[in-house]
């Protein structure tokens, strides 16, 4: 199996920025610790850890939002996204931010432009997704009458609009209603089937073990374990990945 994504010893402290802190020695927050894995194509990939482990992080770093102080990263076998490549790539970031007076039809256009989605197919994609994640009868509607989860849709339905070949998702469960966390699963689960890479943060345990190929513990800020939870899940019926993350952070 080819690795899409393959990160070895990465680590993050974030800046102090506060100049009397600094002259204080005030150490900043560690994002990430020497953190190592490999994500291989087609897999459901799970980083699961209390808040403030580090799963925005390590995203924001294997994406190139944020460039890590040590460590190597590779996604697509390249040491850095650039331009084209988006064009692959979905992302649902923990928190969007979009401008309240837009339509969301409009939204979504925009999206396909960044995507380069050819005008003639882009019309017909954005009623399926919106269909699909039951926000067609909105597409009209400015952003601001929107609710929090039918939001948290929004970031989704932009996420996959490009059919992405790796998809990243911080917290895609995050104010969804069971109706849609199920929905969620599904549309996930579809991507694979097309063979699309995910990976995903959360801290729903139940959501991970029911979809994931493997979950990754982190705790402050460092790899704790990898399991290989779809093997384990098949061996032993009675595995509750909640009580063993209990116990794995409070080890750690
Ligand atoms: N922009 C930032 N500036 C300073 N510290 C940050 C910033 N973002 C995250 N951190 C710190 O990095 C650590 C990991 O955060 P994060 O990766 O967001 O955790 P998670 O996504 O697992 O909840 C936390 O201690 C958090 O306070
Ligand atoms: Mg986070």
């Amino acid at each position: 199996m080819n690795n899409v994504i393959s990160i070895k010893n990465v680590s993050l402290t974030y800046k102090e920025r506060d100049i009397f802190k600094k002259i204080k020695g005030v150490n900043g927050n560690i994002g990430v610790k020497n953190v190592s894995f490999a994500v291989g194509e087609g897999e459901i990939f799970s980083i699961i850890g209390l808040n403030g482990a580090g799963k925005t992080s390590t995203l924001k770093c294997i994406l190139g939002l944020i460039k890590p102080d040590e460590g190597e990263i590779e996604v697509f076998g390249k040491k850095e996204l650039k331009g084209v490549d988006f064009e692959k790539v979905g992302y649902l970031p923990e928190i969007s931010y979009y401008p309240k007076s837009m339509k969301l039809m409009d939204l979504m256009k925009y999206y396909g432009e960044l995507y380069n989605i050819p005008r003639g197919e882009l019309d017909e994609k954005i009623d399926k997704i919106l269909n699909k994640l039951g926000l067609i009868s909105r597409k009209n509607d400015r952003l601001e009458k929107f609710s929090k989860g039918m939001l948290q849709k929004v970031g989704i339905a932009q996420a996959i609009l490009n059919n992405p070949k790796l998809l990243f998702l911080d917290e895609p469960m995050s104010g969804l209603d069971p109706l849609a966390r199920e929905l969620v699963i599904e549309i996930i689960l579809e991507l694979k089937s097309k063979g699309t890479t995910i990976f995903f943060n959360t801290h729903i345990l139940e959501d991970v073990a029911s979809i994931a190929d493997r979950v990754a513990i982190i705790n402050k800020g460092k790899l704790v374990e990898v399991l290989d939870i779809k093997k384990i899940m098949l061996e032993q019926d009675d595995f509750l990945l909640k009580n063993y993350f209990i116990k794995k952070v409070g080890e750690n």
